[in-house]
């Protein structure tokens, strides 16, 4: 089983076994993080082997600083915009690769872009000390929900890997919000924790939903993805019997009463705080054994966005190659 470190005892052990070509478990602002160096494909491979995660589907390479992501991508006028603003931070940019980078290709699945982010804390300290770009996916078993705290890591993955660091509830509770900015044309790829709007303001341009279509440029775009064992049914307005319920907000729908248990994702109405602890009670409703986890309706705006689209792949049939229409 794997060890469970707090941050400052697992700071050396992660270092060893990372150059050792090994994966660690790490938090980050967003979600848990599988990291292995992203310059050496055996780590690499032993990522995808844990996650048991189809080898199409490209990383993320996390970066310490700007000068580490100028060295692996090319940045232009946009992308210097959005990352000065948000990184470190829950932002990943899809960019084109330089040609003399050092990503493995299994990283970015022989596409010519990568995906690259700037996290906050333990993560960069990380990638500071080692000196080179960490790969990380989330931290769960491909297509389950991603985990937000160490000891959901060790349910899903604790018998595959031997360390997790551990900071705790991670503040985002959602992966990053993945922009790919070419040609003039800003694409949100994935909703995360920055809200598409709070991208446009910042840019003064319109931020276009989805991928061009083209390949996996979609990312996390396999519908059936962040799955409970339990089935998800959106938007209830009622309950049925044997079912769990995960409210949101101060009122509740008529039969509430009947749910076999209930957790509500923010009794204020806060999209934030519904973000943060969105993993946490899908699991937890999950353990209750329901059958089912009726949802109650998420307004559709800001960091709703995200959430909205977590609960879409949850509840989506779980024949994964299929893709979410955009
Ligand atoms: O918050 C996060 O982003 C977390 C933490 C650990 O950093 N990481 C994360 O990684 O969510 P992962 O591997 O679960 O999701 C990365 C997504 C994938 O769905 C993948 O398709 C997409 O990024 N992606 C990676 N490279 C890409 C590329 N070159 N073009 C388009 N999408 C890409
Ligand atoms: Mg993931």
């Amino acid at each position: 089983m794997a060890r469970i470190l707090p941050l400052e005892k697992a700071l050396a052990p992660a270092i060893d076994l990372i150059e050792a070509g090994h994966v660690v478990a790490i938090p980050t602002e967003t979600v848990y993080g599988l990291a292995a160096d992203a310059t050496n494909g055996e780590a690499v491979t032993r990522i995808f082997e844990v996650k048991g995660r189809p080898r199409f589907n490209p990383l993320i390479v996390h970066v310490c600083d700007i000068g580490m992501a100028r060295r692996i991508a090319v940045f232009d006028d946009v992308a210097e915009r959005l990352a000065k603003h948000y990184w470190p931070g829950p932002l990943t940019l899809v960019l084109p690769l330089r040609d003399d980078h050092p990503i493995h290709p299994l990283v970015t699945a022989g596409l010519e872009t990568v995906a690259i982010r700037m996290p906050q804390g333990f993560g960069q300290v990380l990638i500071e000390k080692l000196g080179r770009p960490l790969a990380a996916p989330s931290a769960n078993s491909s297509g389950r929900i991603s985990p937000t705290s160490a000891q959901a890591v060790a349910d899903d993955l604790g018998g595959k890997i031997e360390l997790i660091a551990d900071g705790g509830r991670t503040d985002v509770g959602v992966e990053s919000t993945i922009i790919k900015a070419s040609e003039g044309e800003v694409r949100l790829l994935r909703p995360g924790g920055i809200t598409a709007e709070e991208i446009a303001d910042l840019l003064g341009a319109t931020v276009v939903r989805g991928g061009s279509g083209k390949a996996v440029e979609a990312p996390g775009m396999l519908a059936s993805h962040y799955a409970p064992d339990a089935k998800v049914r959106l938007d209830a307005t009622m309950l049925h019997d044997g079912e769990a319920l995960m409210a949101f907000g101060p009122h509740r729908i008529d039969n509430a009463d009947r749910a076999l248990a209930m957790l509500n994702l923010s009794p204020q109405g806060d999209l934030r705080e519904a973000a943060a602890n969105l993993y946490a009670h899908m699991r937890a409703l999950d353990r209750s054994g329901s059958a089912t986890i009726a949802v109650e309706p998420i307004p559709a705006g800001g960091l709703g966005e995200a959430v909205r689209d977590r609960l879409a792949r949850a509840a989506a049939p779980r024949d994964a190659g299929t893709l979410i229409p955009e």
